[in-house]
């Protein structure tokens, strides 16, 4: 539970609010790379923390994000002409460089330095993982690109997918921590794969887990761990949160190498009630197949274009009584859409002053907890929380483990089972 004043310091990311100041301190997605496919192609809109942007392909194929109004009378630069590295307004043929520069007034008289006082907002741009990222901060203050290791992996190791959820993204984030939903909404009727596939990694019974967590330098790992065939032995998954939004889900060992790999997810407010999902689909390891990742989460059938969902809100996600009866627990076809149905459902912005948090919640109370905390050090003239991260080394790991190594050695020892699994025989 939440007090009204908490609730909104941790969800509101407008320019003028203390986390939306803070989030602004991090490189975050814009949009994926493939929606600018071509230079000199249609710009496009893109509206990030409540913010109205027009983003396009240069010329020269890099990408530029500046406000979507034009600064002489405000028409939509998304109409305009792209072309010579800039947009041009078709209204009056104003010229728009990348850094905001407004580099032609063809409506003034060619003596005139009235555009040298003219700028228009405009952001940084870096393309990576499939994403285009931007930094909308103080440009004093920006921070080293982060070396996620799906920003660093070649190409083909990386699937970068999003979805429109039409819900504030502190929700989401919380759904992406919550290690016991997963055998209720996600539970599947006809033979409950899911569980199959939990005694298949490592014997784990499906029950609720014991729950830790354990603050870090970006924000927090949270560890759910299950008992297993083996005593000697227990399965256990580590899910960190890095600040403003990312978590990364555990990667299981008998997996690795299988063209699958696992995803990292970011929910990126639009404004404080919509948000990007995105599922950054990478292996360290080994090429992705976008095919078997694809089947797998039914992107396909999922998205509509925009990537808005096909089922949602007002066809009650395409609920199936049939379907509940035999199928699976939800009666939601797919597991990102029962994700997303979920989280819409608790509101544009979740009231947290009514809830009722029971044991099992120990990863949304610490989260919250961290990301107030991040608010409130920041606002106390404090650096961002974690920016300092070597993020390379971040992961999410998901293993059986001998009972006498600590959790938090987890790593090391999945490092140990993935070197084995990779030997050559
Ligand atoms: S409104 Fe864009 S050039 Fe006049
Ligand atoms: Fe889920």
């Amino acid at each position: 539970m939440l007090s009204q004043e908490e609730n909104e310091l941790l969800t509101r990311t407008g320019a003028d609010t203390p986390m939306g100041q803070l989030v602004r301190r991090y490189w975050l997605p814009a949009l994926l790379s493939e929606e600018l496919p071509e230079p000199d192609a249609a710009p496009m809109r893109v509206k990030l923390l409540g913010e109205p942007l027009v983003a396009f392909r240069r010329t020269d194929g890099r990408v530029g994000l500046v406000g979507e109004f034009c600064p002489h009378r405000g028409a939509s630069l998304v109409l305009a002409r792209n072309e010579e590295n800039a947009l041009r307004c078709i209204y009056h043929g104003w010229q728009i460089g990348c850094d905001g520069a407004v580099l032609d007034t063809p409506t003034e008289k060619p003596a005139s330095n009235f555009k040298d006082r003219l700028h228009q907002t405009a952001y940084p741009t870096r393309e990576a993982g499939g994403m285009v990222w931007t930094y909308m901060g103080p440009p004093e203050t920006e921070p080293p690109f982060p070396q996620f290791p799906w920003n660093t992996v070649p190409a083909a190791h990386v699937y970068s997918v999003k979805v429109l959820q039409e819900s504030n993204f502190v929700q989401g984030i919380e759904g992406g921590l919550d290690p016991i939903h997963v055998q209720f909404l996600h539970r599947q009727l006809d033979g409950s794969r899911l569980e199959q596939r939990n005694v298949a990694l490592g014997g784990a019974r499906d029950m609720p887990p014991d729950q830790f967590t354990l603050d870090t330098p970006y924000g927090f790992d949270s560890a759910a761990i299950r008992g297993h065939a083996d005593p000697t032995r227990r399965y256990v998954r580590v899910t960190p949160f890095m600040m403003p939004w990312w978590t990364i889900v555990p990667y299981p060992v008998p997996e690795v190498g299988s063209g699958r790999g696992t995803h990292a997810h970011a929910w990126v407010p639009l404004d404080d009630e919509h948000c990007w999902v995105y599922y950054i689909h990478f292996d360290p390891y080994a090429p992705v197949d976008r095919g078997l990742i694809d089947s797998l989460f039914g992107w396909s059938s999922l998205l509509a274009p925009g990537f808005v969902k096909r089922a949602n809100a007002s066809n009650l996600y395409l609920q199936d009584r049939e379907m509940m009866r035999t199928r699976n627990y939800s009666g939601i076809a797919n597991a990102v859409l029962q994700d997303l149905a979920i989280n819409e459902t608790q509101g544009p912005v979740y009231d947290r002053r009514t809830e009722h948090l029971g044991t099992s919640d120990v990863a949304i109370i610490t989260l919250r907890r961290r990301m107030l905390q991040a608010a409130r050090s920041f606002m106390d003239g404090s650096d961002p929380m974690g920016l300092a991260t070597d993020y390379a080394a971040v992961r999410g790991v998901a293993l059986s483990m001998p009972t006498d190594i600590p959790w938090e050695q987890a790593d090391a020892e999945f490092d140990r089972q993935v070197e084995a699994r990779l030997a050559p025989a």
